[in-house]
């Protein structure tokens, strides 16, 4: 069934305020909902019916201002219970049960270990109780919740905790009341034997707030980071945007079995804890960054999402690519130094071209914000979310960030406690910028990467240049036809020394400004004419990757192995390295495939070396241009994906940058050392990365110098990160050795579910030598191992995901074997987890881009998993469907 988000309609009645009372019990809750309902006056009366969502619930009573109702007056369904007649403001009260043991789809309350938790985004409180279960309901919640005090002696909801008191029979009992009126999605509830990190923490008004972090006991010494980083966001958000804390408690939860990373619950945040613990031995500086970021992310919800809400879920992005942009800032603020910040706008940009291009150029394509959907729990994407971030950030590229604050605060304060659509924002940015901003909202209407294409023309005798750009978006399902997006589009010329130019266009006066011009697309077409240039310039262009695009810039080999060499704007300097190395990759597939010799441009060889030595490059910057482009991120650029030639080729570009320069990458591996305490910030991390991508390189060269320093870092390291990159070595290398690393790290990291999942990680991402395929061997393997639980998203997240989306040699098999697997996995997760089955799901997605008989083999798995519709969740059926149909 398809949702579209022109049939919204404002809801037919509100809900003021709402009593939840619980009595928990892992078996069987029952809860008694008490809502103060009256018809909605923007709907005029319409309807008056009220209808209440409810999902895998029992219903026990229904009364109407204290008095049963008749059953004649109302209608259960599966979808939920219809109440006749509410014309008046009255008090609707509802006895229901359901089991959180019984809940394997981790939406509504459920149990993890010892403790209930809870997950309502997107709609999961209908599975909790009978309620208007859309986020344009706000309600006033008042949360008691009864239990066993030896079982849970710890319970927590939303907002202030009000009286507690002991009942008989061992159970207790607590009242939250959460003062900021919200839509059940923002509901929470936890109960459990659980501990606290906590600190007040005195706000920039003066008040102090209590922040907590609540673990299981086992898990209180991977709070600090967790605290430190909360306490780093509300300051941020202070100082950067003038938002403070509006409570006086904050809370954060971890629990190891949660969907995706982290939710923003109103004052009681829910981590997974793969996103919210850390200490030396558990973490990698890559996690002590994402958690930081994580923290980040879903304290900025509290304005951006919970004060603000969404009108309806096609606006998601409203909330979600405002917050990842948010969480980016914040991240890159933490960083400070401008060679640190623009490592990370990298890493950012290496995940949106991995994992969002492909989504664009897929079935499952949509614009930021969608026009419908069958589930919308499959529209958590990378579209809506980072695209969206893209989106904001050209915006404020656009605006400058002086106006576009100004915005923001507009933003705020007309919307605060309001349930809004993406127009809101946009609305808030005309009108302080003046700017009519109503081209630039087809970046919420239109999907699919543009593609900008510029032709250049040098005119020595007149000594001006011609740009001519272009710029054209592949048509998407339902969208065939595009029109010409705004977007910002910095541009530098570079003379002969790597200086920036005075730039001037035609028709201006004056002498020209040096530095980075910007520039704004528009058309289809567009000519720029740059005059007065004292010499025939390189050109520097969407710098800082401004655009979210597909760039062909038209540029030389040498132009560009200047600019990798040169350019001053660090990250089109990695974009120019990182182009050259997908480009013979993707070369020597070419040659091969064709079976013509090839040879890697020796050039390219050298501008490693020179970049490796280069003491102006921080070790963190050396380390992101230096790596090799993953397979998918080069096979994304084919026309026809063949998984084994790409492999074979990107080994072999590997091996030859290795030869050519392992003294090099010799002594950066020893310089790069980083003894002492652990310290996980950007520099010495930056030197571990540095330090461990040179040893790869080093083993590839069949270095034994390099495998023994490999082995005693294993042995010797104290810290994750370096521990983690000698197993991953060793694991992909043929040293005798490998097999006795594995079970030793297995036997010591078992017991701690963080570590254990890094080793199946590894495991599913390994190669396998002499031409076998043996990791599909090993992954199901893994899979019937104790130690392993397909009801775990995490340990689905850190075996099958990685295996189906990142180990491309490995999974795609010519037999159809891996294929296979895939739908046997699809279809076990179908039962358990309906959200994580859709996630490994689209792993197949873009079969139509594989090389004949792979892509058929792909269609084969689809249609196997298809033939069991009758089976399907909503949520694995669109995405099997769509994947078919287009
Ligand atoms: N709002 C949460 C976050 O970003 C994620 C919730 C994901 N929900 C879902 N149904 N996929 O920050
Ligand atoms: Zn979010």
């Amino acid at each position: 069934q398809t949702i579209r988000r022109e049939d919204y309609r404002a809801p037919a009645h509100l809900i003021d305020e709402v009593r939840l009372e619980f009595d928990l019990d892992a078996e069987s809750t029952a809860v008694v909902n008490t809502m103060h309902v009256r018809p909605n006056p923007a709907a005029n009366g319409q309807d008056a019916s009220l209808f209440l969502d409810g999902e895998d619930l029992t219903l026990v009573s229904v009364a109407l201002d204290g008095k049963p109702l008749d059953e004649s007056r109302y209608t259960l369904s599966q979808e939920g219970l219809l109440i006749r007649d509410i014309r008046e403001p009255a008090t609707v009260t509802i006895v229901n049960r359901f089991s959180p043991a019984a809940n394997t789809a981790l939406s509504g309350i459920y149990v993890s270990g010892q403790t209930l938790i809870s997950q309502c985004e997107a709609q999961g409180f209908r599975r909790i109780t009978f309620y208007m279960d859309r986020p344009d309901v706000l309600a006033k919640f008042t949360t008691v919740i009864r239990a066993s005090k030896e079982t849970f002696p710890v319970l927590l909801s939303n907002g202030n905790a009000g009286e507690a008191k002991d009942l008989e029979d061992g159970r207790h009992e607590v009242t939250f009341v959460d003062p900021f009126p919200k839509p059940s999605y923002l509901f929470a509830l936890v109960a459990g034997q659980l501990v606290c990190r906590e600190e007040k923490f005195r706000l920039k008004d003066g008040r102090l707030a209590n922040l907590s972090v609540w673990v299981e006991p086992q898990d209180l010494d991977k709070t600090e980071h967790t605290l430190e980083s909360l306490k780093k966001a509300i300051r941020w958000d202070e100082e950067r945007w003038g938002l403070e804390l509006d409570l006086d408690d904050f809370k954060i939860v971890a629990t190891k079995d949660f969907n995706f990373g982290a939710m923003e619950n109103k004052g009681l945040n829910i981590f997974n804890s793969k996103c919210a613990l850390a200490n030396p031995n558990v973490a990698t500086d890559e996690d002590y960054f994402h958690i930081e970021s994580v923290v980040g992310h879903e304290y900025f919800h509290n304005w951006t999402g919970d004060r603000i809400t969404l009108r309806d879920w096609f606006q998601l992005t409203l909330k979600e690519g405002l917050t990842v942009f948010r969480d980016q800032e914040f991240s890159a603020d933490m960083l400070g130094e401008p060679s640190a910040r623009a490592v990370q706008r990298i890493k950012d940009v290496i995940s949106l071209r991995a994992a969002q291009f492909p989504e664009d150029a897929s079935p499952m394509a949509h614009p930021i914000r969608p026009d419908s959907y069958q589930e919308i729990n499959n529209f958590y994407t990378m579209t809506v979310y980072e695209k969206g971030a893209e989106v904001i950030r050209m915006l404020q590229t656009l605006l400058g960030r002086d106006t576009f604050r100004k915005g923001f605060d507009e933003y705020i304060a007309k919307n605060d406690g309001s349930a809004v659509t993406c127009e809101a924002f946009l609305e808030a940015m005309t009108s302080v910028s003046k700017r009519d901003l109503r081209q630039f909202k087809r970046w919420f209407s239109q999907a699919g990467t543009p593609r900008v294409k510029v032709r250049s023309n040098w005119n020595e005798e007149e000594k001006k240049l011609t740009l001519s750009v272009s710029q054209t978006t592949p048509s998407t399902p339902g969208q065939p036809v595009k029109q010409p997006f705004l977007m910002p589009f910095p541009v530098a010329l570079l003379n002969g020394d790597g200086i920036e130019m005075p730039v001037k266009l035609e028709g201006e006066s004056g002498a020209g400004v040096a530095g980075t011009r910007m520039l704004e697309l528009t058309e289809n077409s567009q000519e720029f004419v740059f005059v007065d240039l004292a010499e025939k310039p390189i050109l520097s262009l969407n710098r800082g990757f401004a655009a979210p695009i597909i760039l062909d810039a038209g540029l030389t080999r040498e132009e560009r192995l200047f600019l990798a060499a040169r350019d001053g704007d660090p990250f089109n300097r990695w974009d120019a390295m990182n182009g050259l190395l997908i480009e013979a990759v993707r070369d020597e597939t070419r040659a091969r495939l064709l079976h013509e010799p090839h040879d890697i441009d020796p050039r390219l060889l050298e501008t490693v070396g020179a970049i490796l030595k280069d003491e102006s490059l921080s070790p963190a910057f050396k380390a992101v241009a230096l790596a090799m482009p993953t397979e998918k991120i080069v096979s994304e650029t084919l026309p026809v994906i063949d998984p084994h030639a790409v492999h074979a080729a990107w080994v072999a570009v590997r091996n030859a940058i290795a030869k050519r320069n392992l003294s090099a990458f010799m002594e950066a591996a020893e310089k790069n050392v980083t003894p002492g305490e652990y310290d996980p910030s950007a520099e010495p991390a930056g030197k571990r990365a540095l330090k461990n991508l040179a040893l790869g390189y080093a083993i590839a060269a069949g270095n034994a110098r390099a495998t023994i320093l490999v082995k005693d870092q294993f042995t010797t390291a104290t810290n994750l990160t370096d521990k983690l990159a000698a197993l991953r070595l060793m694991v992909n290398s043929q040293t005798p050795a490998k097999e006795d690393m594995e079970v030793d790290a297995l036997k010591a990291w078992a017991g701690e579910p963080l570590l254990l999942n890094k080793w199946l990680q590894i495991q599913s991402t390994a190669s396998s030598f002499a031409g076998e395929s043996l990791v599909l061997e090993r992954v199901r393997e893994l899979v019937r191992c104790d130690f392993f639980s397909i009801r775990n998203p995490n340990n689905v997240y850190s075996l099958l995901m990685p295996f189906f989306t990142a180990n491309p040699a490995e999974f795609h098999l010519p037999d159809g074997s891996g294929y296979a697997f895939w739908a046997e996995m699809v279809l076990e997760l179908n039962r358990i987890n309906p959200q994580v089955a859709s996630r490994v799901a689209r792993a197949l997605e873009n079969w139509r881009r594989y090389v004949s008989p792979l892509a058929s083999r792909m269609h084969d798995a689809l249609e196997s998993v298809y033939a069991r519709r009758e089976e399907l969740s909503p949520n694995v059926l669109e995405i099997i469907e769509k994947s078919l149909n287009n």
